[in-house]
């Protein structure tokens, strides 16, 4: 599993970096960046899919290459 985040479609609501810690922090004005090496551990999966399904920007994408 790979992360990408539309910094388009980002507006920093901030939902990534509570729900899934371990893969978003904010950046400076709050918006997502990703922290997490890619491919996604598998440990840290299920908090991908987390922040994907309450981005409310749909900013979040994963894929399974
Ligand atoms: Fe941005 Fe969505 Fe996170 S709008 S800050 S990617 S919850």
């Amino acid at each position: 599993m790979r992360i990408r985040v539309d910094t388009e479609l980002c507006q920093g609501h901030g939902r990534c970096y509570v729900l899934a810690p371990g893969l978003f922090e904010a950046d400076d004005d709050g918006y997502c960046q990703p922290t997490a090496e890619r491919p996604v551990a598998p440990e840290l999966a299920d908090q991908a899919r987390r922040a994907e399904r309450n981005c409310p920007e749909d900013a979040i994408l994963l894929t399974d290459t």
